[in-house]
């Protein structure tokens, strides 16, 4: 059964143990892997078993007490969530912080002990799916379509949303941000990692600390180093970082190759940026053909149309028709803003915040990583 929960019990009464391997043994979401009745061998375990619950008796005896095993397994930054059982004379509290996700006070029932398991697996569960980093690729097939202006004020924003945030530079070749950003040509790239073992010190030390508030991993600063960019150097960094912040965003270029297709594979979502005109529609029709192909779901694109309020005459709905929908996300011209901030390298979210294009892209963050509903017909209505 693959949805079973797996339990591991530390008690040292053995009639308390009969007692919890009885009422596990009438049902079947939770699997008891063992029960064992000296603390000292829990640490092991948990690698060995690979628990998803651990029930620990608060008042286990011998050379760890049933509270320092709570305490050791918190301090070892175990995210197996940790039930405590005891007794009515001696109450304990439910404090994550202290690693207590859960108390079963004795005595109980076979309904308390396996509902209360349950709720602190899902509580966990939940936890690390809010923890874990989401990855999302500004792409689009048509070069000039607004890419780096957007991925960089889209990371901007996600940053004062309170993100941990990294912007990667996938334009392997030409670089887009570092000359956006002004950066000097000394500063690290990617290409400044370690090949075999990256480790986060040496990711933080390549990283380049933007005043807008993100960090930003470069690409090399001359064409021809492109090609020193390893598959596997990618994917080890890619890794890395989705480990370390909370949001990756990265600034593709307008190709389909190995190294963009690592990026676009990695990624949650790729949000491929459109604008109202024919070649646009073309092209997004041949990459939906070729992400059709390549097996990415439907779900994984969501489309972008930028300069959404200047269709120069163009049908909105021939867009939506091609695309099979509405788009997902708008964001509207800028015009003298965007010039005066891209020229200056700074993001316009934060040189004119209350710009509507700046509140587009604040919005548009908010709903990549959930924080606000989509608005599907943000685009239709803005027409
Ligand atoms: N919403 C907008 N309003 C006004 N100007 C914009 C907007 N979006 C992009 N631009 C301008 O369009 C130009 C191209 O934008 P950008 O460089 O971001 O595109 P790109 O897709 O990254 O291009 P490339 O394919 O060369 O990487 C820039 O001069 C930018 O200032
Ligand atoms: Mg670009």
């Amino acid at each position: 059964m693959p949805d079973q929960i797996r339990l591991l019990v530390v008690e040292d009464v053995p009639q308390v143990a009969q007692y919890i391997r009885g009422l596990l043994n009438s049902q079947s979401m939770i699997k008891l892997l063992d029960v064992v009745s000296d603390g000292t061998r829990v640490p092991r375990l948990m690698a060995e078993l690979r628990p998803d619950v651990v029930l620990v008796d608060a008042l286990l005896q011998g050379r760890v007490k049933g509270m320092s095993l709570v305490e050791q397994l918190h301090a070892s930054g175990s995210r197996v969530p940790v039930i405590v059982l005891t007794v009515p004379q001696q109450p304990v509290q439910v404090n994550p912080d202290l690693g207590i996700d859960g108390v079963l006070p004795m005595p109980f029932t076979g309904y308390e002990l396996v509902t209360g398991i349950q709720h602190a697996q899902q509580a966990a569960s939940q936890a690390d799916a809010a923890g874990a980093a989401r990855m999302v690729s500004v792409f689009a097939p048509k070069g000039g379509v607004g890419k780096t202006t957007i991925a960089f004020n889209l990371a901007v924003a996600l940053a004062l949303q309170g993100l941990r945030t990294v912007l990667v530079d996938g334009s392997i070749q030409f670089g887009d941000l570092r000359a956006l950003l002004k950066v000097p040509s000394e500063a690290p790239s990617l290409l400044d990692l370690p090949t075999d073992r990256i480790q986060e010190s040496d990711l933080q030390d390549v990283l380049w600390r933007d005043p807008s508030g993100i960090d930003i991993l470069l690409a090399p600063p001359r064409i021809e180093m492109a090609e020193m960019v390893t598959m596997r150097d990618l994917e080890k960094v890619i890794s890395l970082m989705r480990r370390v912040y909370e949001v990756v965003i990265v600034d593709t270029p307008a190709v389909i190759n190995d190294v963009n297709l690592a990026f676009l594979d990695a990624s949650d979502t790729i949000l491929e940026v459109v604008t109202y005109d024919s070649t646009t529609i073309h092209s997004a029709m041949v990459v939906a053909d070729a992400f059709r192909m390549i097996g990415y779901p439907a779900t994984k694109v969501r489309y972008l149309v930028n300069r959404c309020d200047s269709t120069g005459g163009f049908d909105p709905e021939v867009l939506n028709r091609a695309l099979g929908r509405v788009p997902e996300h708008s964001v509207s011209s800028g015009g003298a803003l965007v010039v005066r901030a891209n020229n200056e390298g700074i993001p316009f979210v934060i040189a004119d915040p209350t710009a509507q294009i700046s509140q587009d892209v604040v919005r548009t963050a908010r709903e990549l990583v959930g924080l606000a509903a989509p608005a599907p017909a943000a685009a239709a209505r803005r027409r």
